[in-house]
């Protein structure tokens, strides 16, 4: 079975999905592997680097001509689908419930299609989990990107000029974005407090030293399948209430809070906003569905009532070789759940890794 690795095009993406060190363990398993020219480049692998492990370096025709399964990050756009036929099976974050014209045109070629956003959150799946190995990552730089963009310090240093008070920091969600956001701002020694829907995540925030901050969520349905439900309007008041104290405090407020396949809840209003800190900055990871602040805009800093606000999804771009890494392990994860020993599909259709993930079937569109 040959697998083909695309070079991403989407831009600011500096990922590659497959490492060469993930590449060799499947040459080991017995696949074929073939990578578009220049693929890892980006992320710190030379095309070198896979040739010496045995991987076969290309030009992006002859990838889609030879291979049979196409590995990317991001969802295939229009240049793949005039590459793509019937004898394709393609494994790419798909975001098939808000992508349903990408996945019609693949099931117009014929194609087969695993999304790897789709991934059920259960206990097995874990080492498969895309979302979570790259969210890990935007936790980390959205601390980073913070403490660069604030004008002090996080921890408390006492010096002969005096004492410097450590910064507080609010973090919105605590799924893995916002747990690895706490440790990382509290390494840095800052004062740190956390809110989330699911009150199952008060334990874990303060087992990372974070204060949790209790919204009273009576009457709200916390999660289905590992995903946070919607927040009802009277939710969203009790949250200010209850939070409106510490965000006024802030020097730096990430923003995590996401429900899958619709907006963003809205969190941070632009009145709020006008009560922060001046040079406060919020971080706002959920941009690309609508943002958690209502002035973010995707990509963009805006700077309003004297706070920057970052509207990003780009985190796990910035740390591209280890993003690809982990991405590549994943996709070597899944892969060998499966295939058999000879590299082939089982095709499992009933197991709930397999029925999770496969979107199209041989151009027979299974879930929307
Ligand atoms: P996410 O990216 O879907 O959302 C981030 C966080 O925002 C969640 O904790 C969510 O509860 C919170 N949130 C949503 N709406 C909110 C609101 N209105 N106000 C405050 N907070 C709000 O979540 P993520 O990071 O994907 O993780 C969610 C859970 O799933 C975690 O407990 C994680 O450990 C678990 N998980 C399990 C996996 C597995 O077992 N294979 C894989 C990935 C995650």
């Amino acid at each position: 079975m040959k697998i083909g690795i695309l070079k991403e095009h989407k831009d600011g993406e500096k990922r590659v999905a497959i490492s060469p060190k993930i590449a060799g363990q499947l040459i080991a398993k017995g696949f074929k592997i073939l990578i578009e020219e220049g693929a890892g480049e980006a992320s710190s692998y030379k095309n070198s680097d896979y040739t010496e492990i045995g991987v076969t370096v290309e030009a992006r025709g002859v990838v889609f001509k030879e291979a049979t399964i196409l590995i990317k990050i991001n969802p295939f756009d229009e240049e793949d689908l005039k590459l793509i036929d019937s004898h394709h099976i393609l494994m790419s974050q798909l975001f098939h419930i808000s992508n349903t014209k990408l996945i019609e045109a693949i099931a117009a070629k014929g194609a087969t299609a695993f999304s790897m956003d789709a991934m059920p959150r259960i206990t097995r799946a874990q080492d498969m989990d895309v979302l979570s190995s790259q969210n890990n990552l935007a936790g980390y730089k959205a601390v980073i990107k913070g403490a660069y963009e604030m004008t002090k310090i996080f921890p408390l240093m006492m010096t002969a000029a005096g004492t410097i008070t450590p910064s507080r920091v609010l973090i919105y969600g605590i799924g893995v974005a916002g747990l690895q956001a706490i440790a990382t701002a509290k390494r840095l020694g800052a004062v740190v407090e956390a809110t989330d829907i699911r009150m199952e995540t008060k334990e874990q925030a303060e087992s990372l030293g974070a204060k949790f901050i209790t919204v009273d969520n009576s009457g709200e349905q916390e999660s289905e399948g590992g995903y946070a439900k919607e927040a009802s309007e009277d939710y969203v008041k009790r949250q200010k209430e209850a939070v409106n104290n510490s965000l006024f405090k802030a020097d730096l407020v990430i923003t995590t809070a996401m429900v899958p396949g619709r907006k963003s809840p809205v969190l941070i209003t632009k009145e709020q906003v006008k009560q922060m800190k001046n040079g406060a900055v919020i971080i706002d990871l959920a941009a690309a569905q609508g943002g958690n602040c209502e002035i973010s805009e995707m990509n963009k800093a805006v700077v309003k009532h004297g706070v920057k606000i970052f509207g990003t999804t780009i985190a796990p771009e910035s740390v591209s070789t280890n993003a690809s890494d982990l991405y590549a392990k994943n996709m070597y994860n899944f892969l060998i759940h499966l295939t058999n020993d000879e590299c082939e599909f089982k095709w499992e259709l009933e197991e709930e890794i397999t029925d999770g993930t496969l979107i199209v079937k041989n151009g027979k569109i299974r879930k929307s």
